[in-house]
């Protein structure tokens, strides 16, 4: 395991590891956009791979919280590829086994990066009134967590509308020194301390169109600063 300061998940997973060292895939190997041919360092996981990781995140939830109604609360915009891949695979595992999970699906949205950059404060940029939740099982469908801070303050917010019960399930965990805030319980992959884009996560809202989760370059950073 590479080190690095996350601190332990809520749930008993911390994801797939992917190590400081990993140099991740040559791009040349895998097909994406022509646009972003300079823009990308490396192809650290393959779509192929958050798909079958997905799966099993799926089927982990459905063992947990399986015959329970739940309100499915997807994180925009950067969570909405994994949100959508992992509602679709709990359908199907509902259509085809004993267990049964009753879902609504419901959207906020955050705001918190510029360029590379945390903005430090949750900016909840819509809607505020979140009372649909109330009495409800509750689970968060984020697509990257780094600090914690923006989750544990999300989640501070969300319990003012007293659901049943809050989850938490996250694609990705960024290993950062100043990780202190709130982990997932459940976790696609933990990944270094680098700046990924793809798979709905953007830098400056461009990436979101490229399917596999790449590491940007500093000219792509060059490119779409603002
Ligand atoms: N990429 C995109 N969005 C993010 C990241 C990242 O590495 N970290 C926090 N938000
Ligand atoms: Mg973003």
């Amino acid at each position: 395991m590479a080190d690095g300061g996350a601190p332990a998940a809520r749930g008993s997973s911390r994801g797939v590891l992917i190590r400081d060292d990993w140099p991740g895939f040559p791009l040349h190997l895998f097909s994406f956009p022509k646009h972003y041919a300079e823009d990308l360092e490396c192809v650290l996981i393959p779509h192929g791979i958050i798909m079958d990781r997905t799966e099993r995140l799926a089927r982990d939830i459905m063992s947990d919280l399986g015959d329970h109604d739940i309100v499915v609360l997807c994180v925009l915009k950067g969570g909405y590829q994994f949100c959508s891949d992992l509602v679709e695979v709990i359908k199907a595992l509902s259509r085809t086994s004993e267990r049964s999970l009753l879902m609504r699906v419901d959207f906020i949205r955050l705001h918190s990066y510029l360029n590379d950059q945390s903005t430090e404060d949750l900016h909840i940029v819509g809607p505020e009134d979140l009372s649909i939740l109330s009495g409800k099982n509750v689970l968060i469908v984020e697509g990257i967590v780094d600090t914690g801070k923006t989750m544990k303050a999300l989640l501070k917010h969300v319990v003012t509308f007293q659901p049943k019960m809050v989850k938490v399930a996250g694609l990705l965990v960024k290993r950062v020194a100043s990780g202190v805030g709130s982990l997932p319980d459940y976790v696609g992959f933990e990944i270094p301390n680098r700046f990924v884009v793809g798979y709905a996560l953007d830098y400056n809202e461009y990436f979101r169109d490229l399917s596999h989760i790449c590491v940007i370059s500093d000219d792509g950073k060059r490119k779409y600063k603002v």
